[in-house]
């Protein structure tokens, strides 16, 4: 015999509608097996559905962060740098994937990690052997020699022994963009300019020529991937963007041009504009040189005030918040901040659901609770868009693929 179909039925005293930025009220969701099957205020609950009472709380469509590196997080400058193997990363990458899905997001993408960590990880979780979100990764960081990708600032005699995302000139980058596509990432990244937690002098000079960039996006496009790319400075957010990037990553000295840009072409921004915080107040004590707190103090607070010039020009955003820099698990802090400098409440929410899911190109299956998409859903305790920090501090729900992995 056939196993019986499984029904879930949600109700939902709100319910957000990401589509159309409203919230509902009292609505009912029918879940069959993964899939939301129905949704609406008259859906008759059959008698043999599994009933989930939300009918006090908001619930949300499963979160989605744009930007994580799940598999690590800082503890030490120079252990995680040098005392570390990809083997001792990879054996606990596991336990920040379960911290990320229980704080409500249900997918995310990852933009980078050594050894393909991701790909082992994104396949457990996706095989049900680890509980995760579900992840759209992107293997080795891309990056030039001396870049943000590469080990800079120490002796010449310490370089990567295994594998890195380094290379070089237009052959060089697109021989690295099959090498991951071979290994099974799901979309690019590279690094268009310089970055912030890393040794070189720059925080934000470009560190690829146009002709590189232009190489990375046309070959992944051949490969039938989207590219991300790290961008901090003015000059190089606009070479990535005319390369043809789905998402500038950090955006932090966009100027007018590049807002302009981006708008034209529908760049994504995603912006990490929680974490100045943690590195200011935690990077000096585990160890992190000077130098890089600097470079923080350069980015941090300009880079807020340029993601809300973007906001303001109409730039389409997406909720990405480099975890992994700052503890799993804490991904939704950054609501808080989207809201502080320029997005309304139903605006953040809808980039980390519904825009997120068309950055990724997973709109057909993620991003809103409407019928024939998967049934990744949460509940918040309270109203979110009297209170966004509620998302952060009261996320009592977190349902992914239909199967429940946190009720209160
Ligand atoms: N991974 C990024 C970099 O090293 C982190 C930047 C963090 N700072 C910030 N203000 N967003 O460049």
């Amino acid at each position: 015999a056939f196993a019986q179909e499984k029904i879930t039925a949600i109700k939902a005293g709100k319910l957000f509608d990401s589509e159309k930025g409203t919230f509902l009220n009292n609505q009912v969701i029918l879940i069959k097996d993964n899939l939301i099957s129905e949704v609406g205020s008259n859906v008759k609950i059959p008698a043999n559905a599994e009933v989930i009472d939300l009918s006090t709380k908001t619930v949300l469509p499963g979160l989605i962060d744009c930007h994580t590196h799940i598999t690590g997080q800082p503890e030490n400058y120079m252990e995680d740098l040098f005392r570390k193997s990809p083997v001792d990363v990879a054996i606990t990458a596991h336990i920040y994937a379960k911290r990320t899905l229980e704080a409500g997001f249900t997918t995310c993408r990852d933009v980078g990690a050594s050894e393909y960590i991701d790909v082992a990880l994104r396949n457990a979780i996706n095989a049900g052997k680890v509980p995760g979100p579900r992840l759209y990764v992107a293997g080795f960081f891309i990056g030039a020699t001396g870049s943000h990708g590469d080990l800079t600032g120490f002796s010449p005699n310490v370089h990567f022994q295994q594998g890195s995302g380094v290379a070089d000139g237009v052959d060089g980058v697109r021989k690295m963009v099959r090498t991951n596509v071979k290994y099974g990432v799901d979309l690019i990244k590279f690094g268009a300019t310089a970055g912030v937690l890393s040794e070189e002098e720059s925080v934000g000079a470009p560190q690829y020529s146009q002709e590189e960039m232009n190489a990375i996006v046309a070959e992944a496009h051949l490969w039938g991937k989207k590219v991300a790319a790290h961008a901090h400075g003015t000059e190089g957010i606009i070479m990535a963007v005319k390369a043809g990037v789905s998402s500038i990553e950090h955006g932090s000295f966009v100027n007018e041009e590049g807002i302009r840009l981006m708008k034209e072409k529908g760049t994504y921004l995603v912006a990490d504009i929680y974490n100045d915080d943690f590195i200011l107040s935690e990077y000096s004590k585990m160890g992190v040189p000077q130098k890089i707190i600097e470079k923080e103090k350069l980015v941090g607070r300009l880079q807020r005030e340029n993601f809300q010039k973007a906001v303001k020009a109409g730039v389409k955003v997406a909720y990405g918040t480099d975890s992994g820099v700052y503890p799993h698990g804490d991904n939704a802090k950054q609501f808080f901040y989207m809201v502080k400098f320029g997005l309304t409440p139903i605006q953040a929410i809808q980039a980390a659901t519904i825009n997120a899911a068309d950055l990724i190109g997973i709109k057909d299956k993620a991003g809103s609770i409407s019928t024939g998409k998967w049934a990744d859903i949460v509940a918040v305790d309270g109203d979110p868009q009297q209170d966004i920090t509620l998302i952060e501090k009261k996320m009592v729900f977190v349902m992914k693929d239909g199967k429940v992995y946190k009720n209160q």
